[in-house]
C-alpha cells in the first residue's frame, strides 16, 4: 500500500497505540466501579448459600449472607445492588399476593440492608414474576396478561418496596402506563425522592432462561413465553417509543435489555435522549461467558471487561451485571 505521496502510508494510526502510555492517554472510554450495578438473588433461610447451576460463580444466598456480600460491595465501591427473589413455591400464588407483603423476602432484605450499610444504594424489581405461580410478570386473565389491573399491583408492590427502604424501584415488567402510575403512587405515599428505573426497551429475549432457573419461576412458565407484553427483538424504532413515554411519565433512568446483542438500542436510545441510560447484562450472556472460560476457552478476567466496556462505548452510564463484584475487584 503506498500513498500518492509516496511509498509509505502517511496517516499511521499505529503511532498512538505504539507505547502504555500513549494508549493510555487516547483512551475514548472508561470502565470504573462506578458504572457497576450488582444484582442478588435471595432466598430465605440462615447461612445458606445455593449455587445455581447454569450461573457457575452466582449463589442464592440467605438473608445474613447478602447483608455480608453487600458489606463487600461496599468496600469496593460499587454503588447500587439490585435484589432478586427465590419466593418458596408454596408462597407463589395466581395472582402473586406475596408481592404485596410488606415482610416478603425483599422487603426483609431490604431493611436487613439498611440497618447496617447506609452508604449503598438499593435497586428492587417490580413484576409479579417472582411471586405468580404461572410465572408471568402480570395478572392472567383468560390467559392474557391483563394491563391495568397488573399496573394496580405494580403500585402497591412498588410502595411496600419504598417503604421497606428501597432507593431505586425499577419496573421490569413492560405494562402500558406503570411509570406514571407508580410515580404517581410514590408521590402520594411520600416517597418523592425515591427513584425510578424503568426497564423501558425490554425485549422478549431467550437469554432470560438462567435467571428464571435461579428464581424458580421457568417450569411454572411451562414453555410459555412474554411476548405479548416484552417486545419483539426484531423492533427498534419501538425502543425510542417506549423510552419516550417512560421519560415523560417520570422515569429518572432508562434501561436496555438485554445488554450485549442489544447495544444498537443502547446507542440509539442515549443518542436520541440525552437520558441517564442502563443496560442489563443478563443472565444468559453471563452464562455464555463463564461457560467458555470454565472450559478455558476464553479468558475469563479479560473478556468480562471488555465486554462491559462495549456498553460505555455504546454510551451506556452504566451496567448492571452479574460479573459486578469481580469487575470491581479488577477495576479497584
Ligand atoms: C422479571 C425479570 C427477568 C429478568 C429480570 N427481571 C426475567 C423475565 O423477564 O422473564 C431477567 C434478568 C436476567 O436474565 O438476568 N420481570
Amino acid at each position: 500500500m503506498t500513498s500518492s505521496f509516496g511509498r509509505f502510508p502517511e496517516t499511521r494510526l499505529r503511532r498512538n497505540r505504539r507505547h502504555e502510555w500513549s494508549r493510555r492517554l487516547v483512551c475514548e472510554n472508561r470502565l470504573t466501579v462506578d458504572d457497576l450495578i450488582w444484582p442478588l438473588f435471595i432466598q430465605p433461610g440462615e447461612g445458606k448459600r445455593t449455587p445455581i447451576p447454569s450461573l457457575p460463580g452466582v449463589d442464592r444466598l440467605s438473608i445474613d449472607l447478602l447483608v455480608e456480600e453487600v458489606g463487600q460491595a461496599v468496600a469496593l465501591g460499587i454503588p447500587v445492588i439490585a435484589i432478586f427473589p427465590a419466593t418458596p413455591s408454596e408462597l407463589k400464588t395466581p395472582e402473586a399476593e406475596e408481592a404485596l407483603n410488606p415482610r416478603n423476602l425483599v422487603c426483609q432484605a431490604v431493611r436487613a440492608i439498611k440497618q447496617v450499610h447506609s452508604n449503598i444504594g438499593v435497586l428492587c424489581d417490580v413484576a409479579l414474576d417472582p411471586y405468580s405461580s404461572h410465572g408471568h410478570d402480570g395478572l392472567l386473565r383468560n390467559g392474557y396478561v391483563v394491563n391495568d389491573e397488573t399496573v394496580e399491583m405494580l403500585c402497591k408492590q412498588s410502595v411496600v418496596q419504598a417503604e421497606a427502604g428501597c432507593d431505586i424501584i425499577a419496573p421490569s415488567d413492560m405494562m402500558d402506563g406503570r411509570i406514571g402510575a407508580i410515580r404517581h403512587a410514590l408521590d402520594e405515599s411520600g416517597f418523592q425522592h425515591v427513584q425510578i428505573m424503568a426497564y423501558a426497551a425490554k425485549y422478549a429475549s431467550a437469554f432470560y432462561g438462567p435467571f428464571r432457573e435461579a428464581v424458580g419461576s421457568s417450569g411454572n412458565l411451562a414453555g410459555g413465553d412474554k411476548k405479548t407484553y416484552q417486545m419483539d427483538p426484531a423492533n427498534t424504532d419501538e425502543a425510542i417509543r417506549e423510552v419516550a413515554l417512560d421519560l415523560a411519565e417520570g422515569a429518572d433512568m432508562v434501561m436496555v435489555k438485554p445488554g450485549m446483542p442489544y447495544l444498537d438500542i443502547v446507542q440509539r436510545i442515549k443518542a436520541e435522549f440525552a437520558a441517564p441510560t442502563f443496560a442489563y447484562q443478563v443472565s444468559g450472556e453471563y452464562a455464555m461467558l463463564a461457560a467458555a472460560a470454565a472450559n478455558g476457552w476464553l479468558d475469563r478476567d479479560k473478556t468480562m471487561l471488555e465486554s462491559l466496556l462495549a456498553f460505555k462505548r455504546a454510551g451506556a452510564d452504566g451496567v448492571l451485571t452479574y460479573f459486578a463484584k469481580d469487575a470491581a475487584r479488577l477495576l479497584g
